[in-house]
């Protein structure tokens, strides 16, 4: 009876215990496994020493010194806004540019030009109505000021998703920066890998109860009547602030255009059932206004520009959004960088000063498709834009501030050795056996996570992950991977 009486303590104990050591995750276990695995591969001549570690630091506190505040009005503005570029995106598109541009050594030790800006600081970025954000919410607050529904633009809350009538009510209009500016007298312009018609550049003149309003086409497919609650292009003609934009450039050309026009570039008609053509009409409006407007569909017209002869500019180069930017040359479509040199060229011209909305929206749809590789190449593009419009203007006279409208879902995770290539993946297996990639999804299109065949979870080493349209397996099935809600960074000069 004693004995078993000792026995069963004794047997509690040790299961305690086992439970205790399954209950302990600490990392400790995980480092002795993953430190035996790097063993000599990186020299200690390859690693930077101590001196240049302070040396750097030093150099960091004695260039803010340097550069003390700076007191003056801006005359312009850029604001730049990579479409779900949250701060995981932002610390991979470093590595990878350092990897694949900067020769480094490593690539972690690279920065992007946006990081190189004086001061940085954290967004919120959660809807009026949502936990996370959708791009037209989120495009309210930043462009307007105020939090909106999700997926309403330029609306204020009394406006429910869908509502045609509460947008005919212009009290619940709200105006955006693009309008202040106008007031000022400064010359106004948008740039958009997207198209032109759509959120998030839209919400600078329209207001739209539902963010696929682009067309009359659109409001009649969601039961509504276009005549009372128009879409965005027939905003861009009838809104104050849609009549004196002076730079409108993206994609969009399907929705400009009625279902009887041809396009002779693809071949293909238009979207607009009420006969309109809001490119033409732009053109007929402007050259009221101006007399020196263009309106342009190729990257070689955009370029061949004389801009002492162009104030107005409206270009639409590709039916949708633009292509990948690996993809432009293809179709005649310039890049971000070059949109945005013409664009700076011809608002620069009023000596009232100039502000510049410039949205790079690839950088989502590639996280939306669970491609981490376009989604960094995207982002390193939109920071050469970046770099095009400090290079363009005076630190004196010009505020730029680049921004997010929210998050993805992906994560950077452990564990490899520094320099390894951002695209590939654990060295050290997981507890399945099969090592893990360094970036993640939680959820999306992608394949499956684990193989339904066989139960077991996909073997990454199989994919080629220098594919830039490789798709990362997920956990989570999703038709389109979800945003999120992590705050998103703010660099600005
Ligand atoms: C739309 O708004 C205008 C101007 O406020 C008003 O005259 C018109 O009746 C409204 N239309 C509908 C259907 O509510
Ligand atoms: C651009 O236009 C201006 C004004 O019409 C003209 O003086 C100039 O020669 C033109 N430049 C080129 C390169 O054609
Ligand atoms: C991997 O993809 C890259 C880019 O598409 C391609 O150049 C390369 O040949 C591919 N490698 C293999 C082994 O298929
Ligand atoms: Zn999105």
């Amino acid at each position: 009876m004693q004995l078993f009486k000792y026995s069963i303590i004794f047997v509690l104990w040790v299961g305690t215990c086992l439970a205790i050591g399954k209950e302990d995750h600490s990392d400790s276990f995980e480092a002795l496994r993953f430190v035996q695995a790097i063993q000599g591969q990186l020299p200690s001549q390859w690693l930077e020493s101590p001196t240049h570690w302070r040396n750097l630091a030093k150099e960091a506190i004695l260039s803010k010194e340097r550069q003390g505040p700076l007191e003056a009005v801006a005359k312009n503005g850029i604001f730049f806004i990579g479409d779900g570029m949250g701060l995981t995106s932002v610390s991979a598109a470093r590595v990878f540019k350092g990897q694949r541009d900067d020769g480094a050594r490593f690539g972690e030790e690279s920065s992007l030009h946006m990081e190189t800006f004086p001061y940085s600081g954290l967004s919120k970025t959660y809807c009026l109505d949502t936990q996370v954000a959708d791009s037209s919410c989120s495009a309210t607050a930043y462009l307007c000021g105020s939090k909106a529904r999700f997926s309403t633009a330029g609306l204020s809350p009394g406006v429910v998703f869908g509502d045609c009538r509460g947008q005919n009510n212009t009290n619940f209009h709200v105006s955006s920066i693009v309008e202040w500016a106008q007031r000022e007298g400064k010359s106004t312009g948008i740039v958009t890998t997207g198209r032109v018609t759509a959120i998030p550049g839209a919400a600078n003149w329209a207001g739209i109860a539902q963010r696929s309003w682009e067309t009359d086409a659109d409001v009649a497919e969601s039961g509504k009547n276009p005549e009372v609650c128009p879409d965005s292009g027939i905003q861009l003609l009838r809104k104050e602030a849609g009549q004196r934009l002076n730079v409108l450039l993206g994609g969009g050309r399907h929705r400009l255009t009625p279902v009887e026009k041809i396009d002779p570039e693809t071949n293909s008609p238009g979207k607009r059932t009420d006969g309109r053509n809001i490119a033409e009409e732009w053109l007929v409006m402007k050259e009221g206004q101006s007399g020196m407007a263009r309106y342009i569909t190729g990257r070689d017209e955009l370029l061949g520009l004389n801009v002492s002869e162009v104030d107005d500019l409206l270009g639409s180069f590709a039916m949708q959004g633009l292509p990948w930017s690996d993809e432009l040359e293809r179709d005649n479509d310039p890049t971000m960088q070059e949109m945005v040199q013409v664009a700076i060229k011809i608002l620069s011209k009023n000596p009232n000063g100039f502000f510049l909305f410039v949205h790079g929206g690839k950088i989502d749809s590639a996280h939306h498709a669970n491609r981490p590789g376009r989604a960094l190449r995207e982002i390193v593009e939109f920071d050469k834009a970046v770099k095009t419009g400090d290079e363009m203007t005076d630190d004196l006279d010009t505020l730029i501030v680049v921004s997010a409208d929210h998050s993805h879902t992906m994560g950077y995770c452990g564990y490899n050795v520094r320099g390894n290539s951002i695209l590939r993946h654990s060295i050290i297996p997981a507890d399945d056996g099969f090592v893990f990639s360094t970036l993640n999804y939680v959820n999306g299109p992608g394949p499956a996570w684990t193989n339904p065949d066989t139960g077991l979870r996909h073997n990454v080493l199989l994919d080629n992950t220098s594919n830039p349209n490789y798709e990362l397996p997920v956990p989570v099935p999703l038709f389109s991977e979800a945003h999120s809600s992590e705050d998103v960074p703010i660099f600005a000069k």
